[in-house]
């Protein structure tokens, strides 16, 4: 479906792209052509991950930039444009997030996620957005939420509360910027374990069998797969679609069907034998 100039003329900015998802992404829109920039608050991470990419052969580069830092983030733009030009893409993928009983939280630990997730999406979007707008250039933002922005989720208020901003801003935006050229996606991945994410995410085994469990593939995503649908959605193959959230869980987020519960009751033969039965018994008796 892709190929190696699948990306040309793109040059994508992934924050949090030393590691996990964000590289993930950014090795793959290197690996179809596109030209690359990653941040994240951890200079030893980025060099190695820029050292990784670079075997692409497109031109990498890397900021030490926190986004919730609103000068720096402005800076960061600023510097990536003398070194790249004006950039054309943009991947809002840094995220932060723990477990914690609600009631629990402090105001600093729920401003530390809020912070990241939306205050630093909103910082990298509007600097990104701006300087396209100001070159009457086209341009394409990605914003990686979860998903759980439909439902909430228990003991990750915080994240669930930041990224349902997110979302609320991929479809203003979406449909504000249509008249620049600028589309606004989101991505909303399910359990993709990154060291960053499950480190703080999955307790232990006796979780992680649980939750697999009652997946309805029993597995968790690959980095590959979210990876080729953030290529699609940054690639000219899809002008028209915009103000968009595509959920890529193994319909894990649909766990709440009514009667879903069954699949995870009994094997499907035994299943069938007793809906067969439950068939005979209902027929009319026919006296
Ligand atoms: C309760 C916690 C806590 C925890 C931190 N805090 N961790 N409270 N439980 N586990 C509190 C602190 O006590 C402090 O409050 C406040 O939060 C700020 O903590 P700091 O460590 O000073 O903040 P900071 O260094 O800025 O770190 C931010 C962070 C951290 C969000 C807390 O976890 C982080 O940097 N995360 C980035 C990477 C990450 O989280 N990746 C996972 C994303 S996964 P007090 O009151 O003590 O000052 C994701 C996907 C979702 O989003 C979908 C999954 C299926």
């Amino acid at each position: 479906m892709f190929h190696k100039e699948t990306l040309k003329g793109k040059t994508i900015l992934v924050t949090g792209g030393g590691s996990g998802l964000g590289l993930a992404m950014a090795d793959r829109f290197a690996e179809l052509g596109a030209d690359v920039a990653i941040c994240g608050r951890t200079e030893a991470k980025l060099q190695v991950a820029v050292e990784q990419l670079k075997r692409h052969g497109r031109r990498v580069e890397y900021v030490v930039c926190d986004v919730r830092d609103d000068a720096a983030v402005e800076a960061m733009f600023r510097e990536l444009e003398s070194r790249l030009g004006v950039l054309n893409g943009l991947v809002n993928n840094a995220a932060g997030n723990f477990l914690s009983p609600s009631e629990a939280l402090s105001l600093n630990a729920f401003r530390a996620v809020v912070d990241i997730v939306l205050i630093g999406t909103f910082n990298c979007t509007r600097h990104f957005a701006r300087r396209l707008m100001a070159e009457k250039k086209p341009g394409s933002i990605l914003n990686i939420v979860t998903t759980y922005v439909h439902t909430g989720s228990a003991f990750v208020m915080p994240s669930a509360a930041a990224k349902a901003g997110v979302y609320a801003m991929t479809m203003s935006l979406a449909y504000e910027w249509a008249e620049y050229g600028i589309r606004v996606n989101a991505i909303a991945p399910g359990a993709f374990p990154t060291h960053g994410a499950w480190s703080r995410l999955m307790p232990d085994d006796t979780f992680e069998q649980f939750y697999l469990k009652r997946h309805p593939w029993h597995r968790y995503g690959e980095k590959a797969e979210l990876a080729n649908l953030a290529v699609f959605l940054m690639s000219d193959l899809a002008p028209y679609l915009t103000g968009e959230c595509i959920a890529i869980d193994g319909a894990e987020r649909l766990q709440g069907g009514q009667f879903n519960f069954i699949t995870q009751l009994m094997p499907r033969e035994k299943l069938k034998t007793i809906f067969q039965a439950m068939k005979e018994k209902a027929k009319p008796s026919g006296g």
